[in-house]
């Protein structure tokens, strides 16, 4: 059994392409997002990993830290960067997160991105793409496992982290398709104190008479 919401993500020491990383070290004090990626020169995580970069300003300004890993060495992966930034545009030479290039596969293990008989062989059932979302302290509070032929969304992730951080702050939790700016959803009995975050609760009338839908507009 891999590692569930909840559990603690295990600190792990792995090279990347520059500094060695300590992940606990790294990530003192700040929720942080480790997106695995199959492989290095393959055109998905390649697209993605662009992707990343596009989007970081938006995960560092919610004091989020976002982690690519890779299978590669850190030889490969110094290589791989510079077509990845030639995707960019923005002039750069250098990814600004880590690429953690865990060529033993060390690291994937330790979070349970492979099975332990799987650590040596290679192929496609190795290689899905994991999202996993970890709070201050370390608890994982949301995990996604995409297929290696789907690019994740990384609006989506944004838009996931948002709705965590929304209920670590007010306590409420997002409805479906929730956005940022949308009402939120009420705990029921209404716990005191979320009127400094939500304004005009409405209860939604069920046939089966309970109020267990609240909605409640963010305020601003
Ligand atoms: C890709 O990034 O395109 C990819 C990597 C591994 C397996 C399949 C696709």
């Amino acid at each position: 059994m891999g590692l569930m919401l909840g559990d603690t993500c295990p600190d792990f020491t792995a090279e990347t392409q520059n500094e060695p990383l300590k992940l606990y070290e790294y990530t003192t004090d700040c929720w942080f997002i480790i997106c695995s990626h199959p492989g290095v020169y393959t055109p998905v995580c390649t697209t993605e990993i662009a992707e990343m970069i596009k989007q970081n300003p938006e995960f560092a300004k919610r004091n989020v830290k976002l982690l690519a890993m890779s299978f590669g060495s850190k030889e490969d992966s110094k290589g791989w960067i510079k077509d990845i930034c030639s995707l960019d545009g923005g002039g750069r030479e250098d990814l600004p997160f880590p690429l953690i290039c865990d060529q033993g596969r060390d690291a994937a293990l330790k979070l349970g991105f492979i099975k332990p008989d799987d650590k040596t062989k290679t192929g496609l059932a190795l290689t899905a793409r994991h999202v996993m979302i970890c709070d201050k302290d370390k608890k994982i509070q949301a995990y996604m496992v995409y297929s290696a032929t789907s690019g994740r969304s990384f609006s989506e992730i944004l838009r996931v982290l948002d709705s965590l951080l929304a209920r670590e702050r007010t306590g409420c939790s997002c409805p479906v398709n929730w956005q940022p700016g949308d009402e939120y959803l009420v705990p029921d009995p209404t716990p005191a104190g979320v009127d400094q975050y939500v304004t005009d609760i409405r209860k939604v009338e069920l046939p089966s008479g309970k109020s267990y839908i609240k909605y409640g507009k963010p305020k601003q």
